[in-house]
């Protein structure tokens, strides 16, 4: 017997016009919370209180408020690691406020914060978790071991023998997405899984996760503090005040543009206008395509070839085309043959990335551009700041226009 859900052949009717989404994959099932209620004991007031919500399939939901405001309890209970005082849950058509929590946890895949791996067992028997538990037969667990660590970016004849301290806090984030996976639950449920990792970490995991959404279609619901994440990863955000009260459930571009009270106004802060970058993606914008070089070729050629292109640089790239160094035709004249040095500071975002992400690795850098990869880590073109300065001078100008 297949523990999954059935999943829903169609999404849930849009409540508005969503362009462009209805060729996505859908594995997920709508979530339905009625009038959801949780009274911790001796509380005057409860945490969550009498919140409606209807999340579709397929949907990454974002859930941001303040500190305190219920998010957490709101999440833990639609697995049920926290029990309602009231209301009703339901997953696809089913209710299951009532179902067994251990049956109802292996078809909701759930990451917290560094991962939550067990320090004692490799990393191939913390992803094996709930498949084992489901009674899979070891070869096929092993299998999807193996693919889920494939899928979260991970090569696992190198990893999946190691233990969790033997990894960096984003490989353990990495881990604890592909664990969550394991038994392929319609939904994921994540409460600010990336907040421990540094800043370019944290872009990295979020490109990640948006690439293995595209390819899964699961309703994703995602707490966050970090309302730029919410805007990136989000086709929906639910912005809660005290007691989970909804204060407003929208798309990013509406939220960003319409602010729904003063609320959500402050909450979205002074820089809306900055914040429209983090509505774009590096790959929907023309990239600038600069002169490269293989490492080992000649350096007078290359040097040549990006006169002649009017740079004043070169990206130099390995033998399997990834970018390594771009260099100023100034330091290349230095040697005879391109150098196979490492620039370990060289600005790389993905076309996932955000503008905003973008901006970022630009400035941590002190450089005016950033080089951009595609598949494989293969150069996709270069970025350059003022690519972003037109970006936000069209949201200005559509701002006042
Ligand atoms: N186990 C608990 N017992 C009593 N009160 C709790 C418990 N967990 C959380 N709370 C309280 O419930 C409210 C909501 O907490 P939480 O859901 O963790 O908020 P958030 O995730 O938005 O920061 C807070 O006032 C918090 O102090
Ligand atoms: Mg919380």
């Amino acid at each position: 017997m297949s523990e999954t859900l059935p999943s829903e052949a169609q999404p849930a009717p849009p409540t508005a016009a969503e362009p462009g989404r209805d060729d996505r994959n859908i594995s997920g099932v709508p979530i339905r919370l009625d009038g959801v209620t949780k009274r911790y004991p001796g509380q005057d007031v409860p945490a969550v209180d009498d919140v409606t919500l209807e999340i579709a399939a397929g949907e990454t939901v974002m859930f941001v408020g303040p500190s305190g405001c219920g998010k957490t309890t709101l999440l833990k209970m639609i697995n049920r690691l926290i029990e309602p005082t009231g209301g009703r849950i339901h997953l696809g058509d089913e209710d299951v406020t009532d179902q067994d929590p251990d049956r109802l946890r292996r078809r909701i895949g759930y990451v917290i914060q560094a991962g939550g791996l067990f320090p004692h067992m490799t990393v191939a028997t913390n992803i094996g978790l709930v498949p084992k538990m489901l009674k899979w037969d070891d070869a096929r667990v092993a299998a999807r071991v193996d693919e889920l660590l494939d899928l979260v970016g991970l090569d696992p004849d190198q990893y999946r023998d190691r233990y969790p301290r033997e990894l960096s806090g984003g490989q353990q984030q990495r881990v604890g997405v592909a664990r969550a996976l394991a038994a392929d639950p319609p939904v994921l449920l994540m409460d600010e899984p990336f907040g421990a990792v540094d800043p370019i970490t944290r872009q990295r995991l979020q490109d990640e996760l948006i690439r293995i959404q595209e390819e899964l279609g699961k309703t994703i619901v995602f707490v966050t503090h970090d309302f730029d994440e919410a805007v990136k990863l989000g086709d929906r955000i639910v912005v809660f005040d005290v007691g989970a009260r909804v204060v407003q459930y929208d798309t990013p571009e509406r939220i960003l543009a319409d602010p729904a009270e003063e609320y959500v106004a402050d909450f979205v802060g002074a820089g809306a206008t900055l914040k429209q970058l983090t509505l774009t993606r590096v790959g929907d914008v023309d990239l600038l395509q600069p002169t490269t070089a293989t490492v080992g070729s000649d350096a007078a050629a290359a040097v040549a070839a990006a006169q002649a292109a009017g740079d004043d640089y070169v990206v130099v790239l390995d033998r399997r085309g990834r970018p390594i160094s771009w260099p100023t035709l100034a330091e290349l004249t230095r040697s005879p043959t391109i150098p196979d040095t490492v620039d370990e500071r060289l600005p790389v975002v993905g076309m996932r990335s955000t503008l905003n992400d973008a901006l970022d690795t630009m400035l941590a850098a002190s450089q005016g551009g950033v080089v951009v990869t595609g598949r494989r880590e293969s150069l996709a073109g270069v970025m350059a700041v003022e690519t972003v300065m037109a970006a936000i001078q069209r949201t200005r100008s559509g701002a006042a226009g």
